[in-house]
């Protein structure tokens, strides 16, 4: 990891579970971080919590289903920081939608606008100043999901909304390493895609199994998904952490 200290980061949905562990893992490591999320409050408690370690977490307010929102953050990144090495595509949402039932498409389009189209975004943002200040040894990382990998048979109605959120994560990952080969470009591709994850996610998007979910499975830890992730950042240039499955021993889904 060493080469990556003084490096500059952007990690999106920053405030809190797994993009928190990032972004302590990270400046951990010495690089310089801008934190993306709505919550900024929570971001400037962070910076301050980690201001005696080696890198260092600038807080940015930014909703990433906004692209006004997000085309401004990564100004803000180009005019402090000059360049971006590392991106990871964090910020996501679940949502509780049977599709067999009169849909809620405001909650169907939420999920979409944050982990599909917010994520493209940002991608395309981030990549730009990358290519822009000339870093071609860069890094886009996608958190995905296992519901990106395959269809749960457990999970059950209302899901499925959700998991085509993330399976589209999957093919624009794979999407993206392709078109980069293409160009010639050495910047990495990398989805992470977890199993459960002890988080706030299910309270915050009122999953109607939020209470009980942590009950009945065994779930990860955020700083299991960031400890995969410095993983897959730390390996040579040459070579492409495509996917990382992570799943706690014991998980059905
Ligand atoms: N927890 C799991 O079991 C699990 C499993 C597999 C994959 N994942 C994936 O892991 C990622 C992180 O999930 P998590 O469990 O850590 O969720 P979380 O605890 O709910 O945290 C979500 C983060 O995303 C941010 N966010 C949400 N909407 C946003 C928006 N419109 N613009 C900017 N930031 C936004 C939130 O910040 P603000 O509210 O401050 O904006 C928060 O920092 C997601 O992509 C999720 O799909 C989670």
């Amino acid at each position: 990891m060493e080469r990556w200290a003084g490096k500059v980061a952007v990690v999106t949905g920053a405030s809190a579970g797994i993009g928190a562990a990032i972004v302590e893992a990270l400046v951990h490591h010495g690089m310089i971080v801008v934190g993306l999320a709505r919550r900024v409050d929570i971001l400037k408690d962070m910076a301050e919590n980690l201001s005696e370690e080696k890198g260092r977490l600038y807080p940015l307010k930014a909703d990433v289903s906004d692209e006004a929102q997000v085309i401004h953050a990564f100004q803000w990144v180009k005019e402090n920081l000059k360049t971006l090495h590392v991106l990871v595509n964090n910020a996501g949402v679940l949502g509780d939608i049977p599709i067999s039932e009169k849909l809620d498409t405001k909650v169907f389009l939420r999920i979409f606008d944050v982990n599909v189209i917010g994520l493209s975004v940002c991608t395309s943002e981030g990549l730009k100043l990358m290519q822009e200040s000339g870093v071609d040894d860069g890094h886009i990382f996608h958190i995905n999901s296992i519901s990106g990998q395959y269809i749960h048979p457990t999970l059950g109605a209302g899901q499925y909304p959700y998991m085509a959120s993330k399976h589209s994560v999957t093919v624009l990952a794979e999407g993206l390493r392709r078109e980069l080969v293409e160009k010639k470009s050495n910047i990495r591709v990398t989805s992470i895609s977890p199993g459960l994850v002890k988080t706030e996610i299910f309270d915050v998007s009122h999953d109607r199994r939020a209470t009980t979910i942590f009950d009945n499975n065994p779930a990860l830890n955020p700083q299991d998904i960031a400890d995969a992730l410095i993983y897959a950042l730390g390996t040579p240039p040459h070579v492409q952490i495509k996917e990382l499955t992570i799943k706690p021993v014991g998980e059905m889904l």
